[in-house]
């Protein structure tokens, strides 16, 4: 599949997305090129239909693009829910597991998808896979000490790489952190996986989103397609 290919299917997992959202929703906006697709959906539906919602984002590239189509964009803090949240991801297996944060705003994003009432995820088909790993695991460290968490995640065998930017500096989150990717080829188990990183001193969080996924748009050939999470 080239790039073209995989944009129009991530673009029609965006716009069948946007149907989800109605007038007086308070709705979570993800983050990366899937969402963008989505965004510019809704800033077309506020535009032309008169669409009204509020939103709240998981980047500051999101909250820039939605505020630019007049979208109202508030703090997570000043809601007392989120009615659904809508977001991209990297990997997702048929158990709903799945990694985020290629686009570095895992820890935002896994602030508002737990406290969203419903989890959406849009993908393009390469991205639903058999066994999560091929893609680089992201976790998200303080600066302070990263060093010596790099030293530890090599002795445990997970390939760290501190990702850098165009000018080999460290890529910085929307909270100043570092992001170290895993490259594990493929995670057998997640679950303890998760557990060795969250207890990890210096990590802030990771990019594994285990079973916390309510339904997967999946941008698909043949017109997007929607996996139900029945065990959540
Ligand atoms: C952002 O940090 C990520 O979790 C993205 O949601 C994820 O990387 C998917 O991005 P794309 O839609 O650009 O593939």
């Amino acid at each position: 599949m080239d790039k073209a290919q995989q944009d129009a299917l991530k673009k029609a997992a965006g716009i069948e997305a946007a149907k989800l959202i109605t007038d007086g929703m308070i709705a979570g906006l993800g983050t990366g090129s899937t969402v963008r697709f989505l965004v510019d959906e809704l800033g077309r539906r506020v535009k032309e239909e008169g669409l009204q919602f509020t939103g709240v984002t998981t980047s500051r590239r999101t909250q820039e693009q939605a505020e630019g189509y007049g979208i109202k964009i508030v703090d997570i803090d000043d809601v007392d829910h989120i009615d659904v949240t809508i977001d991209g991801a990297d990997e997702v297996d048929k158990n709903f597991n799945g990694i985020k944060g290629g686009g570095a705003a895992l820890l935002w994003e896994k602030i508002v998808a737990t406290n969203s009432n419903q989890i959406v995820w849009i993908v393009d088909e390469s991205k639903v896979v058999d066994t999560i790993g091929k893609f680089p695991l992201p976790v998200e460290v303080i600066p302070f000490g990263a060093g010596h968490v790099i030293k530890k995640f090599e002795a445990k065998g997970y390939k760290p790489v501190l990702r850098l930017d165009a000018e080999g500096k460290p890529v910085r989150t929307d909270e100043n952190n570092y992001v170290v990717d895993l490259h594990l080829e493929r995670i057998d188990h997640p679950q303890d996986l998760a557990e060795d990183l969250i207890t990890t001193v210096g990590v802030v969080e990771h990019g594994l989103f285990l079973n916390m996924v309510d339904k997967v748009i999946v941008g698909d050939p043949n017109g997007p397609r929607v996996m139900t999470n029945g065990n959540k």
